[in-house]
């Protein structure tokens, strides 16, 4: 099957309509090139290409990419995608002319609708208000495995199965916007009616880290001589959490907020709304840990403060009314990094039910 310009194959189609960016060369009236990635939307016969300019900031023919195809309209753009596996490298080029829509005419107001479904950054910026590049596809060339199943490389599931728990850290600190990522990925975790029943407290000061441990400790080596451990296992099991503490960069509290929980009359539905709100702290844990991976740091999960929130708000000045669960110690791994722990087979755990 070809796509309507009878230039794209299927699989052509297929594998440019997945791709988030690509790249566009241009060339001035010299013929000196100059190549950026972009954003761009396919409808089968043309592309687009927004100007995301703020219309009154730069007039949009001052941009390098608009000059040069208002010179010179030949055009190449080319989306690709790499994987460590290069049985899976492919890419797809288009050559063609570019020209821009004015705003308000039906195909740069379909073109707009068209990159705004692709990407929802669109939806609050007012690209109507510019024209769209629109490359009028002439030729195509592509290379390599097109139509490889899972469609370009799968980030996610990379970063999924990369993440593993750290324990020991590097003595390097973390930048702080590295940090704000990791709470903003937190942030955005799904939570029951949407209420978001968690508040997250970051440490990274030595004095802050110390009272938290000496805290923890204490009601720590209580539970474990109520226990009747050995004195010296004691000692030694504190000795290593302590260092978990105080070696880590940083430390990120995730604590339930009971006061965002719906109110129930009977006992059983309050369990549920309460055990709803726990499910999505996991999950805005999980968030964070990805986060942080994602960006080159590494994570450990310390379920040691829900066996002591109150001295744990307490040793940290947090509203009584919080109830710590996870504590996530956030750095640079040090050594050399652990091994991913391996997982159940699939078949082990899910059946399929027609
Ligand atoms: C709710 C929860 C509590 C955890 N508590 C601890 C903990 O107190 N100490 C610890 O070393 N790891 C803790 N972990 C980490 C698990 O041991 C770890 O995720 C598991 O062994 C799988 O290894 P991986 O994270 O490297 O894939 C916890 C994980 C979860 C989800």
């Amino acid at each position: 099957m070809r796509a309507e310009t009878g230039l794209l194959s299927a699989d052509e189609t297929a594998f440019l309509t997945r791709q988030r960016v690509a790249r566009l060369a241009t060339a001035d009236s010299d013929g000196s090139p100059h190549t950026i990635p972009v954003c761009f939307a396919y409808d089968g016969r043309n592309l687009y290409i927004a100007l995301d300019e703020k219309p009154k900031d730069v007039p949009v023919t001052r941009l390098k990419r608009v000059r040069n195809i208002l010179e010179n309209p030949q055009v190449a753009l080319v989306a690709d995608r790499y994987a460590e596996d290069w049985d899976l490298l492919a890419y797809v080029m288009v050559r063609g002319r570019a020209e821009l829509v004015e705003t308000g005419t039906d195909e740069q107001t379909a073109a707009v609708r068209l990159l705004r479904g692709k990407y929802h950054q669109y939806e609050r910026m007012r690209i109507e208000e510019n024209p769209v590049i629109a490359i009028r596809p002439e030729r195509v060339a592509s290379w390599g495995a097109l139509d490889a199943p899972g469609g370009e490389a799968e980030p996610l599931l990379e970063t999924l199965k990369g993440r593993r728990s750290v324990r020991r850290y590097l003595e390097r600190e973390v930048p702080d916007n590295v940090i704000e990522k990791v709470v903003e990925a937190a942030r955005w975790a799904p939570s029951p009616h949407g209420t978001q029943p968690w508040r997250f407290a970051v440490v990274t000061k030595r004095e802050t880290k110390e009272r938290l441990a000496d805290a923890m400790g204490e009601e720590w080596r209580r539970n474990l001589e109520m226990d009747g451990q050995d004195a010296a296992v004691v000692e030694k099991r504190l000795e290593g959490s302590r260092g978990r503490l105080l070696d880590a960069p940083v430390l990120l509290l995730l604590c339930l907020y009971p006061g965002d929980l719906d109110a129930y009359p009977d006992p059983e539905r309050q369990r549920n709304e309460t055990t709803m709100a726990v499910q999505s702290l996991g999950a805005a844990a999980q968030n964070a840990l990805l986060a942080a991976y994602e960006q080159g740091l590494d994570a450990g999960w310390m379920c040691a403060p829900l066996f002591c929130p109150g001295e744990v708000t307490a040793a940290l000045g947090l509203a009584p009314e919080l109830v710590p669960h996870a504590l996530l110690t956030l750095g640079y791994a040090a050594g050399d990094p652990p091994k991913r722990r391996s997982r159940r087979p699939l078949d082990g755990l899910v059946v399929y039910r027609d």
